[in-house]
């Protein structure tokens, strides 16, 4: 799909104007530069330096309203659970937490740093292939509102676990629709031979097996076939067969009260088409309304992708026979998605003068010690000598939680921008803090 093809053409490239206006909390001021809501980026670069994440309060805000909003206004019985993976900073899940999100977590870290959040436990549920005992533990002690489990083995340990604590875990299962999501072949997430969620041909045997279980109360099915979505087919065809199993295991006799219809909904990096949550809406509603169940939804990238950005600086412009390398601060460690997934970002500069200065290609890079380490190829930059600085842009979700320290590199800080002020919300990382905790065994 579009935002992770290996193979974009250049010249396809949104303009500067044009991921400006795609993207409303964004201006060039012809004073300030790059602004963010109320915010010149500049001042924030000048104050923390770079490499620096800096998320937009109003945005998650405006994107988690405009998701409940089209929920509602489709007539679903339906709670958005964030799915923290995305970005589990404690101030994005407290922001989101005030707006009513419930969350979608898959480790006892993610659990306890929801709680921390003040995001109640009867709004959380958990999902993940490989749970420990301990963590199916702690889910239950927390009375979390649903476990989604993946595996008859799984059903079995969860059961074991809860009637051993005298508890009784309301589950759902996570069937695997086996269908082909688009997106990049390492997100893909529904298709039959991936490792997720139980085959769809066992689901309804394995729902009254869990009827039958100590410890254990099904109360819904579960989805989610893979992340940055940008078409609604897949979705409409993975609901259709859940709805069906839903019928199914009524049929049989069983109490189905939810289906949780999973994230994965994309967001339009290079400005391509890309469904809105009205759409998504209208496709569960288009599956489930005559079935009266409660629908759980767990999108992360959609509401938190758009609302942050990474700010670096130009290291070094360096010129080779072939190439104009924009050498930046940042790097792979810091948003790996470009080398990872051959994801494509859009990066705008944030100096006035750079932003009305000629054009011409370059291919913008870190300073690691891998080719892989390249934001951009033959991208339309101005020239952006040592010290002007960049945005790289929709780096909300899936940016700081998949950074690592490699090459040594300290983790980045993070700065949240509300209105017209703005909060140093991590500290960046010092080079002792990279080797806390080593110990060298050399008397
Ligand atoms: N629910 C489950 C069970 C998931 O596995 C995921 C994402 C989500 C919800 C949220 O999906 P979203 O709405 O954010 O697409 N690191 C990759 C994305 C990995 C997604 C993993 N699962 C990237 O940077 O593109």
């Amino acid at each position: 799909m579009a935002s992770h093809d290996t193979s974009f053409d250049p010249s396809d490239d949104p303009s500067p104007a044009e991921l400006l206006a795609g993207r409303p909390n964004l201006k060039q001021h012809a004073m300030d530069g790059l602004v963010l809501d109320g915010v010149p980026l500049n001042r924030i670069a000048d104050a923390v330096g770079t490499p620096t994440w800096v998320y937009s309060a109003g945005t998650l805000r405006s994107r988690y309203r405009a998701l409940a909003k089209a929920l509602k206004e489709a007539g679903l019985d339906a709670q958005p659970h964030y799915a923290v993976k995305a970005n589990d900073h404690l101030a994005i899940l407290a922001t989101l937490a005030k707006e009513g999100a419930g969350a979608d977590v898959v480790s006892e870290g993610e659990l306890r740093r929801a709680l921390k959040a003040g995001i109640p436990a009867d709004h959380i549920v958990y999902s993940g292939v490989g749970k420990s005992a301990r963590e199916l533990r702690l889910a239950v002690t927390e009375n979390i509102s649903q476990i989604n489990v993946e595996s008859a083995e799984e059903l079995a340990m969860l059961s074991a676990i809860a009637s051993g604590m005298g508890r009784t875990a309301r589950v759902a299962l996570r069937v695997n629709p086996d269908v082909e999501a688009g997106g990049h072949e390492k997100i893909s997430t529904g298709r039959a031979t991936d490792k997720f969620g139980i085959a769809f041909d066992h689901a309804a045997e394995l729902y009254a097996h869990a009827a039958t279980l100590p410890g254990i109360e099904p109360i819904g099915v579960a989805t989610h076939i893979g992340s940055q979505i940008l078409d609604l087919a897949p979705y409409r065809a993975a609901y259709a067969r859940i709805a069906d199993l839903v019928r199914t295991i009524r049929n049989a006799g069983y109490r189905v009260e939810t289906v949780d219809c999973g994230g994965g909904l994309g967001i339009p990096y290079r400005n391509e088409p890309a469904p809105s949550p009205t759409g998504l809406a209208g496709t569960i509603k288009a599956a489930f309304h005559n079935l009266d169940v409660r629908i759980a939804l767990e999108p992360g990238r959609w509401l938190v992708g758009p609302a942050g950005l990474l700010l670096a600086s130009v290291v070094l412009a360096k010129q080779t026979p072939s190439t104009r390398f924009v050498v930046l601060d940042a790097a792979m460690n810091d948003l790996v998605r470009p080398a990872m997934y051959d994801a494509w970002h859009g990066i705008l500069p944030v100096s006035a003068t750079d932003a009305v200065a000629p054009l011409s290609p370059c291919d913008v890079v870190g300073p690691v010690c891998e080719s892989g380490d390249t934001f951009a190829r033959s991208r339309a930059l101005p020239p952006l000598s040592p010290g002007a600085r960049v945005a790289i842009l929709d780096a909300g979700a899936y940016g700081s939680v998949m950074s690592s320290p490699y090459n040594a590199r300290p983790r980045a800080a993070e700065v949240m921008v509300d209105g017209d002020t703005w909060t140093v919300i991590r500290e960046r990382q010092t080079h002792e803090d990279l080797w806390a905790g080593e110990v060298v065994p050399i008397p």
